[in-house]
């Protein structure tokens, strides 16, 4: 008796590592992506391995390295250095730039927050500081924050060196304008904190939108820098709802320096697992709301992050913890996109030679963007065997845990069904 069907549950390793740029990817979304600190990069081989791995990031931007104070300290003299560094990684991996940040009231040089400045002299301050920052980068950025933070905590305007010399508002298309100009090729976001509550700052920022919009300016964007706290982060639905205000805009979103502190350590280990739930919250709201297209982690391990110098006594805000392992959160945030993710069509191959019970020697190969899975792997038929395709699970797929009760088995092109903790297990 031949059998025509085989088996899927391949047994050698496959040659794959389901990390998060990939499932996002498979999910719908452009990218996941990470900030890059420059010091890191520079002087942790271990870091810059984990960032430069296109698997887990697709997408970076320079944690300091293109802002104000970094690119023009110095009225007219501009240093591109430090910027240099991630849009040189990000050439080399063929990841996604993302460019932060060009009109910023905070890590602003001096010069330019305590100058005496007209409309007309702090305009052309601007003009300089966007066409020669953006003209630097031309061509190479997905998207640039061009306004970064205009609101203040309160919902109100925030004061800011822009803000009290144009007397209101007017700066805003003012920016936006300017950048179109500088590099027609980037989108252009409006980026900040807070918006994800859903309150009188996110109320402002749509109106923000709106205004630059009704001034006849572009913007593409709007950042939800996602600063959030564990145990204090909005639900998936709550966090989707904020979005998909802006999205009703004609606007695209992304979360863009995501990072969910403790707001005291040492935390209790149960403090890990809800980091984790507000992580899939996160990027579950991501993946609900279309034009949402993707998040960005502000940090790649607790080992560098800016929150213990901001907020003392905080932090383990990230993914990885400071030895480099993943968190509970890295496995939310795996099984979430594991969750949406698909494979896409595929073109197969495959060579069996099967007549009776034999062992028969199988070569897949499935190519799916962006990652090539090839396994060669034997596979014992028996006469008797009978594949149902519904009891197989997918590449990336849930094969079991708590309360779970869908197919167990794995295939086809997946090694095995991995243990991920006590309620996801994942075929990968
Ligand atoms: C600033 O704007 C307010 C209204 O927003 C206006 O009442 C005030 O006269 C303006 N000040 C100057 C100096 O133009
Ligand atoms: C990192 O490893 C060291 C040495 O094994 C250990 O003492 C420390 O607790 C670890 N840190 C974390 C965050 O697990």
């Amino acid at each position: 008796m031949h059998s025509k069907t085989l088996l899927a549950s391949l047994l050698a390793p496959a040659a794959v590592s389901a990390v998060l740029n990939d499932l996002a990817v498979r999910a719908g979304l452009k990218y996941f992506g990470a900030a890059l600190g420059e010091g890191a990069f520079q002087s942790d081989s271990t870091y810059a391995s984990l960032l430069r791995d296109t698997a887990e990031f697709g997408q970076v931007v320079p944690e300091n390295g293109m802002k104000w104070e970094s690119t023009e300290r110095t009225q007219g003299v501009f240093t591109y250095g430090s910027g240099d560094v991630s849009a040189k990684q990000a050439q080399q991996s063929g990841q996604v730039l993302r460019c932060h940040a060009l009109v910023w009231h905070s890590q602003l040089p001096n010069w330019v927050s305590g100058g005496t400045w007209t409309v007309e002299t702090l305009t052309a301050v601007m003009e300089s500081h966007i066409s020669n920052v953006m003209g630097h980068y031309k061509g190479q950025c997905y998207a640039w924050d061009v306004v970064n933070e205009a609101v203040g905590d309160d919902g109100n305007w925030r004061s800011t060196v822009f803000l009290d010399t144009f007397n209101g508002t007017g700066y805003l298309p003012v920016a936006f304008n300017l950048a179109r100009a500088a590099d027609p090729s980037a989108k252009l976001y409006y980026n900040d904190y807070n918006l994800e509550y859903n309150g009188d700052k996110t109320d402002r920022a749509v109106e923000l939108v709106k205004l630059v919009q009704a001034a006849g300016a572009p913007i593409d964007g709007v950042g939800f820098q996602g600063h959030l706290l564990v145990a204090g982060t909005p639900s998936r639905s709550n966090l989707a709802a904020a979005l998909q205000r802006f999205t009703a805009l004609g606007v695209e979103v992304a979360f863009t320096e995501l990072d969910i502190r403790h707001t005291s350590l040492p935390a209790p280990a149960s403090a890990y697992a809800t980091q984790g739930d507000d992580y899939a919250n996160v990027v579950g709201a991501c993946l609900d709301t279309p034009n949402c297209v993707g998040v960005t982690v502000w940090g790649v391990t607790d080992k560098y992050s800016w929150i213990p110098g901001t907020f003392e006594g905080q932090g383990d805000a990230l993914l990885y913890d400071a030895n480099f392992t993943r968190k509970a959160a890295w496995t939310s945030v795996s099984s979430v996109l594991a969750a949406s993710a698909t494979l896409p069509p595929t073109s197969t191959s495959s060579s069996a030679q099967a007549c009776g019970s034999s062992t028969v020697y199988v070569t897949a190969t499935a190519t799916a963007q962006p990652v090539t899975v090839t396994v060669t792997a034997t596979v014992t038929l028996s006469q008797t065997a009978t594949t149902d395709p519904a009891a197989i699970q997918t590449l990336y797929g849930q094969c079991g845990g708590r309360g779970y009760t869908g197919p167990s088995q794995c295939g086809p092109y997946t090694a095995a069904c991995k243990v991920q903790n006590d309620w996801y297990h994942q075929c990968m």
